[in-house]
Protein backbone atom coordinates (compact mmCIF):
# COMPACT_ATOMS: atom_id res chain seq x y z
CA UNK A 1 0.00 0.00 0.00
CA UNK A 2 2.71 2.66 0.85
CA UNK A 3 4.72 1.73 -2.18
CA UNK A 4 1.49 2.27 -4.31
CA UNK A 5 1.02 5.87 -2.30
CA UNK A 6 5.00 6.41 -2.99
CA UNK A 7 5.21 5.55 -6.62
CA UNK A 8 2.36 7.37 -7.39
CA UNK A 9 3.45 10.95 -6.00
CA UNK A 10 6.79 9.43 -8.02
CA UNK A 11 5.22 9.31 -11.37
CA UNK A 12 3.57 12.57 -10.89
CA UNK A 13 6.77 14.58 -10.17
CA UNK A 14 8.84 12.46 -12.89
CA UNK A 15 6.38 14.40 -15.35
CA UNK A 16 6.26 17.52 -13.56
CA UNK A 17 9.95 18.52 -13.07
CA UNK A 18 11.22 17.85 -16.53
CA UNK A 19 9.95 21.18 -18.25
CA UNK A 20 12.00 22.26 -20.61
CA UNK A 21 11.26 25.07 -22.83
CA UNK A 22 12.12 23.63 -26.04
CA UNK A 23 9.05 20.69 -27.16
CA UNK A 24 12.10 18.14 -28.69
CA UNK A 25 13.79 17.99 -25.57
CA UNK A 26 10.61 17.35 -23.58
CA UNK A 27 9.05 15.01 -26.04
CA UNK A 28 12.35 12.51 -25.71
CA UNK A 29 12.84 12.79 -22.07
CA UNK A 30 9.16 12.19 -21.59
CA UNK A 31 9.50 9.31 -24.28
CA UNK A 32 12.19 7.99 -21.81
CA UNK A 33 10.30 8.15 -18.70
CA UNK A 34 6.94 7.25 -20.20
CA UNK A 35 8.63 3.78 -21.26
CA UNK A 36 8.76 2.50 -17.83
CA UNK A 37 11.11 1.14 -15.28
CA UNK A 38 10.73 0.04 -12.19
CA UNK A 39 11.36 3.21 -10.29
CA UNK A 40 13.95 1.41 -7.69
CA UNK A 41 16.01 4.67 -7.70
CA UNK A 42 13.52 7.29 -6.01
CA UNK A 43 11.60 4.61 -3.77
CA UNK A 44 14.91 3.74 -2.01
CA UNK A 45 15.44 7.67 -1.98
CA UNK A 46 12.18 8.07 -0.08
CA UNK A 47 12.23 4.92 2.04
CA UNK A 48 16.11 5.50 3.44
CA UNK A 49 14.61 8.83 4.33
CA UNK A 50 11.85 7.89 6.07
CA UNK A 51 14.14 4.34 7.91
CA UNK A 52 15.93 7.51 9.34
CA UNK A 53 12.89 9.34 10.65
CA UNK A 54 12.20 12.07 7.95
CA UNK A 55 8.95 12.56 5.89
CA UNK A 56 9.63 10.67 2.64
CA UNK A 57 7.86 13.58 0.87
CA UNK A 58 10.91 15.59 1.12
CA UNK A 59 13.06 13.60 -0.39
CA UNK A 60 10.93 13.34 -3.42
CA UNK A 61 12.26 15.68 -5.45
CA UNK A 62 16.16 14.44 -4.76
CA UNK A 63 14.32 11.20 -6.02
CA UNK A 64 13.31 12.59 -8.94
CA UNK A 65 16.97 13.95 -9.57
CA UNK A 66 18.27 10.46 -8.97
CA UNK A 67 15.53 8.79 -11.59
CA UNK A 68 16.46 11.97 -13.98
CA UNK A 69 20.60 11.01 -13.59
CA UNK A 70 19.16 7.20 -14.17
CA UNK A 71 17.64 7.96 -17.41
CA UNK A 72 20.31 10.31 -18.72
CA UNK A 73 22.26 7.61 -18.28
CA UNK A 74 20.57 5.46 -20.41
CA UNK A 75 20.31 7.86 -22.93
CA UNK A 76 24.02 8.31 -23.45
CA UNK A 77 24.72 4.36 -23.37
CA UNK A 78 21.69 3.11 -25.98
CA UNK A 79 24.23 5.57 -28.15
CA UNK A 80 27.58 4.40 -27.21
CA UNK A 81 25.92 0.72 -27.61
CA UNK A 82 24.17 1.85 -30.89
CA UNK A 83 21.11 0.27 -28.79
CA UNK A 84 17.61 -0.08 -31.47
CA UNK A 85 15.59 -1.26 -28.24
CA UNK A 86 14.89 -0.27 -24.34
CA UNK A 87 12.38 -0.65 -22.15
CA UNK A 88 10.46 -3.29 -24.73
CA UNK A 89 10.40 -0.46 -27.33
CA UNK A 90 12.71 1.82 -29.91
CA UNK A 91 15.22 3.50 -28.44
CA UNK A 92 15.35 7.58 -28.23
CA UNK A 93 18.61 7.27 -29.89
CA UNK A 94 16.69 5.56 -32.74
CA UNK A 95 13.50 7.52 -33.27
CA UNK A 96 14.90 11.07 -32.06
CA UNK A 97 18.73 10.55 -32.93
CA UNK A 98 21.63 10.46 -31.74
CA UNK A 99 22.44 14.30 -31.25
CA UNK A 100 18.73 14.59 -29.50
CA UNK A 101 19.09 11.63 -27.20
CA UNK A 102 23.03 12.90 -25.61
CA UNK A 103 21.84 16.34 -25.45
CA UNK A 104 18.62 15.64 -23.86
CA UNK A 105 20.31 13.40 -21.40
CA UNK A 106 22.80 16.56 -20.86
CA UNK A 107 19.32 18.82 -19.88
CA UNK A 108 18.05 15.65 -17.85
CA UNK A 109 21.83 15.19 -15.70
CA UNK A 110 21.54 19.28 -15.22
CA UNK A 111 18.24 19.57 -13.86
CA UNK A 112 19.12 16.29 -11.55
CA UNK A 113 21.52 18.83 -10.13
CA UNK A 114 19.80 21.99 -9.74
CA UNK A 115 17.03 19.92 -7.94
CA UNK A 116 19.76 19.33 -5.83
CA UNK A 117 20.88 22.28 -5.39
CA UNK A 118 17.35 23.67 -4.21
CA UNK A 119 16.39 20.62 -2.23
CA UNK A 120 19.63 19.36 -1.03
CA UNK A 121 22.70 20.14 0.16
CA UNK A 122 26.49 20.50 -0.45
CA UNK A 123 26.89 16.88 1.23
CA UNK A 124 24.75 15.18 -1.32
CA UNK A 125 25.59 16.66 -4.24
CA UNK A 126 29.23 15.76 -3.16
CA UNK A 127 27.65 12.01 -3.01
CA UNK A 128 25.43 12.53 -6.34
CA UNK A 129 28.82 13.96 -8.20
CA UNK A 130 31.32 11.44 -7.05
CA UNK A 131 29.10 8.48 -8.14
CA UNK A 132 28.53 10.09 -11.67
CA UNK A 133 31.88 10.12 -12.09
CA UNK A 134 32.02 6.58 -10.99
CA UNK A 135 29.72 5.70 -13.70
CA UNK A 136 31.10 7.31 -16.27
CA UNK A 137 34.70 5.90 -15.28
CA UNK A 138 33.00 2.30 -15.47
CA UNK A 139 31.57 2.87 -18.69
CA UNK A 140 34.73 3.61 -20.32
CA UNK A 141 36.06 0.53 -18.57
CA UNK A 142 33.83 -1.54 -19.88
CA UNK A 143 34.11 -0.54 -23.01
CA UNK A 144 37.55 -0.57 -23.38
CA UNK A 145 37.61 -4.72 -22.43
CA UNK A 146 34.79 -5.63 -24.65
CA UNK A 147 36.06 -8.24 -26.62
CA UNK A 148 38.13 -9.79 -23.58
CA UNK A 149 37.94 -12.15 -20.85
CA UNK A 150 38.18 -9.69 -17.88
CA UNK A 151 38.57 -10.59 -13.95
CA UNK A 152 36.12 -10.85 -11.26
CA UNK A 153 37.90 -7.78 -9.65
CA UNK A 154 37.20 -5.70 -13.10
CA UNK A 155 33.76 -7.16 -12.88
CA UNK A 156 32.57 -5.50 -9.79
CA UNK A 157 34.71 -2.36 -10.69
CA UNK A 158 32.02 -2.51 -13.87
CA UNK A 159 29.10 -3.46 -12.56
CA UNK A 160 29.64 -0.90 -9.27
CA UNK A 161 29.92 2.07 -11.51
CA UNK A 162 26.88 0.83 -14.15
CA UNK A 163 24.24 0.23 -10.76
CA UNK A 164 26.00 -0.23 -7.54
CA UNK A 165 27.17 3.34 -7.32
CA UNK A 166 23.70 5.50 -7.69
CA UNK A 167 22.25 3.13 -5.66
CA UNK A 168 24.61 3.69 -3.17
CA UNK A 169 23.88 7.39 -3.96
CA UNK A 170 19.98 6.96 -3.34
CA UNK A 171 20.26 5.00 0.17
CA UNK A 172 22.93 8.04 1.50
CA UNK A 173 20.80 11.06 0.16
CA UNK A 174 17.69 9.71 1.67
CA UNK A 175 19.34 8.99 4.93
CA UNK A 176 20.92 12.15 4.74
CA UNK A 177 17.79 14.11 4.27
CA UNK A 178 16.21 12.18 7.03
CA UNK A 179 18.59 12.96 9.39
CA UNK A 180 20.92 9.95 9.45
CA UNK A 181 24.28 11.03 9.93
CA UNK A 182 26.11 7.40 8.81
CA UNK A 183 26.94 8.21 4.94
CA UNK A 184 29.38 5.64 4.07
CA UNK A 185 26.91 2.71 5.89
CA UNK A 186 23.88 3.86 4.00
CA UNK A 187 25.90 4.25 0.70
CA UNK A 188 27.22 0.71 1.54
CA UNK A 189 23.98 -0.30 1.56
CA UNK A 190 22.99 0.88 -1.66
CA UNK A 191 25.92 -0.30 -3.62
CA UNK A 192 25.30 -4.06 -2.11
CA UNK A 193 22.09 -4.01 -3.55
CA UNK A 194 22.91 -2.34 -6.61
CA UNK A 195 25.69 -4.75 -7.21
CA UNK A 196 22.99 -7.66 -6.48
CA UNK A 197 20.33 -5.83 -8.81
CA UNK A 198 22.97 -5.68 -11.64
CA UNK A 199 24.00 -9.50 -11.06
CA UNK A 200 20.37 -10.66 -11.47
CA UNK A 201 20.38 -8.46 -14.35
CA UNK A 202 23.36 -10.38 -16.10
CA UNK A 203 22.01 -14.02 -14.97
CA UNK A 204 18.95 -12.87 -16.98
CA UNK A 205 21.22 -12.43 -19.77
CA UNK A 206 21.47 -15.77 -19.45
CA UNK A 207 18.76 -17.55 -18.03
CA UNK A 208 15.69 -15.15 -18.46
CA UNK A 209 12.39 -15.78 -20.28
CA UNK A 210 12.56 -12.93 -23.30
CA UNK A 211 8.54 -12.75 -23.19
CA UNK A 212 9.09 -11.58 -19.47
CA UNK A 213 12.47 -9.14 -19.96
CA UNK A 214 11.53 -8.31 -23.16
CA UNK A 215 15.09 -8.76 -24.38
CA UNK A 216 16.60 -12.25 -25.92
CA UNK A 217 19.13 -13.82 -24.18
CA UNK A 218 23.07 -14.35 -24.73
CA UNK A 219 23.63 -10.64 -25.46
CA UNK A 220 26.54 -10.09 -23.46
CA UNK A 221 28.33 -13.19 -25.32
CA UNK A 222 27.38 -11.63 -28.32
CA UNK A 223 28.80 -8.19 -27.66
CA UNK A 224 32.08 -9.91 -25.96
CA UNK A 225 31.17 -8.71 -22.74
CA UNK A 226 32.32 -10.87 -19.49
CA UNK A 227 30.12 -11.29 -16.28
CA UNK A 228 29.35 -13.22 -13.87
CA UNK A 229 27.68 -16.53 -14.76
CA UNK A 230 30.74 -17.20 -17.03
CA UNK A 231 33.36 -16.17 -14.18
CA UNK A 232 31.90 -18.14 -12.01
CA UNK A 233 32.26 -21.34 -13.65
CA UNK A 234 35.27 -20.17 -15.46
CA UNK A 235 37.65 -22.72 -14.38
CA UNK A 236 35.94 -25.74 -15.72
CA UNK A 237 35.58 -24.48 -19.08
CA UNK A 238 38.35 -24.28 -22.39
CA UNK A 239 39.27 -20.99 -21.61
CA UNK A 240 41.20 -20.54 -25.10
CA UNK A 241 37.68 -21.34 -26.33
CA UNK A 242 36.04 -18.58 -24.43
CA UNK A 243 38.41 -16.19 -25.19
CA UNK A 244 37.91 -16.67 -28.76
CA UNK A 245 34.44 -16.21 -29.00
CA UNK A 246 34.44 -13.46 -26.58
CA UNK A 247 37.01 -11.44 -29.20
CA UNK A 248 34.79 -12.76 -32.11
CA UNK A 249 33.53 -9.80 -34.68
CA UNK A 250 30.88 -11.59 -35.29
CA UNK A 251 29.94 -15.19 -33.39
CA UNK A 252 27.90 -17.46 -34.66
CA UNK A 253 24.33 -17.85 -33.22
CA UNK A 254 25.58 -21.85 -32.48
CA UNK A 255 28.73 -20.98 -30.25
CA UNK A 256 27.02 -18.44 -28.19
CA UNK A 257 24.05 -20.64 -27.46
CA UNK A 258 26.36 -23.79 -26.82
CA UNK A 259 28.50 -21.93 -24.26
CA UNK A 260 25.38 -20.41 -22.94
CA UNK A 261 24.07 -23.60 -21.91
CA UNK A 262 27.53 -25.13 -20.99
CA UNK A 263 27.34 -21.86 -18.64
CA UNK A 264 24.04 -23.21 -17.26
CA UNK A 265 24.70 -26.76 -17.01
CA UNK A 266 27.56 -26.07 -14.63
CA UNK A 267 25.66 -23.64 -12.47
CA UNK A 268 26.56 -20.40 -13.67
CA UNK A 269 22.88 -19.08 -12.74
CA UNK A 270 23.07 -20.53 -9.70
CA UNK A 271 26.32 -19.49 -8.14
CA UNK A 272 25.43 -15.96 -9.66
CA UNK A 273 21.77 -16.09 -7.90
CA UNK A 274 24.03 -17.01 -4.29
CA UNK A 275 26.29 -14.18 -4.97
CA UNK A 276 23.47 -11.60 -5.47
CA UNK A 277 21.93 -12.91 -2.17
CA UNK A 278 24.91 -12.69 -0.34
CA UNK A 279 25.74 -9.04 -1.23
CA UNK A 280 22.12 -8.59 0.07
CA UNK A 281 22.66 -10.58 2.91
CA UNK A 282 25.51 -7.61 3.85
CA UNK A 283 22.91 -5.24 3.05
CA UNK A 284 20.61 -6.29 5.80
CA UNK A 285 23.46 -6.87 8.29
CA UNK A 286 24.63 -3.35 7.62
CA UNK A 287 20.72 -2.08 7.92
CA UNK A 288 20.99 -3.56 11.22
CA UNK A 289 22.36 -0.30 13.23
CA UNK A 290 19.14 1.72 11.15
CA UNK A 291 15.58 2.26 13.24
CA UNK A 292 13.08 -0.23 12.89
CA UNK A 293 10.00 0.89 11.20
CA UNK A 294 7.75 -0.02 8.02
CA UNK A 295 10.40 2.31 5.88
CA UNK A 296 12.95 0.01 6.74
CA UNK A 297 10.68 -3.03 6.63
CA UNK A 298 9.68 -1.79 2.88
CA UNK A 299 13.43 -1.76 2.10
CA UNK A 300 13.58 -4.82 2.86
CA UNK A 301 10.82 -5.92 0.76
CA UNK A 302 12.30 -4.34 -2.14
CA UNK A 303 16.38 -6.58 -1.41
CA UNK A 304 13.97 -9.54 -1.91
CA UNK A 305 12.08 -8.42 -5.24
CA UNK A 306 15.92 -7.29 -6.29
CA UNK A 307 16.97 -10.80 -5.33
CA UNK A 308 13.64 -12.91 -7.01
CA UNK A 309 12.66 -10.29 -10.20
CA UNK A 310 12.05 -11.90 -13.42
CA UNK A 311 12.54 -8.68 -15.57
C1 LIG B 1 23.68 0.22 -18.96
O1 LIG B 1 24.51 -0.84 -19.21
C2 LIG B 1 24.54 1.36 -18.49
C3 LIG B 1 24.35 2.08 -17.38
C4 LIG B 1 23.22 1.81 -16.47
C5 LIG B 1 25.27 3.19 -16.99
C6 LIG B 1 25.53 4.20 -18.07
C7 LIG B 1 26.38 5.32 -17.58
C8 LIG B 1 26.85 6.32 -18.34
C9 LIG B 1 26.55 6.40 -19.78
C10 LIG B 1 27.72 7.37 -17.72
C11 LIG B 1 26.97 8.38 -16.87
C12 LIG B 1 26.30 9.42 -17.67
C13 LIG B 1 25.37 10.34 -17.20
C14 LIG B 1 24.87 11.40 -18.08
C15 LIG B 1 24.80 10.32 -15.84
P1 LIG B 1 24.22 -1.98 -20.28
O2 LIG B 1 24.50 -1.44 -21.64
O3 LIG B 1 24.98 -3.16 -19.85
O4 LIG B 1 22.69 -2.29 -20.03
P2 LIG B 1 21.42 -2.14 -20.98
O5 LIG B 1 21.14 -3.52 -21.46
O6 LIG B 1 20.34 -1.62 -20.07
O7 LIG B 1 21.76 -1.18 -22.07
MG1 LIG C 1 23.46 -0.66 -23.09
Amino acid sequence: MRRMVLLEAIEKRLLEELNPKVRLVLETGRYLIDGGGKRLRPLITMLSCGMCGGDPEGALPLGVGLEYIHAASLLHDDVVDGAKRRRGRDSANLIFGNEVAVLTGDYMYAKALHLFSTYGNMEMIRTVSQAVMEMAEAQVLELSKVGELITEEEYFQIIDGKTGVLFGACVAVGGMAGGCSDREQLYEVGLRMGRAFQLIDDLLDYAGDPEKTGKPVGNDLREGKTTYPLLSVLGSLDRERVERLLGSVEPSEEEIESLRREVLSLGGDVRTKERAVEELKRAKELLGSFPENSYKEEILRLMDFVAFREL
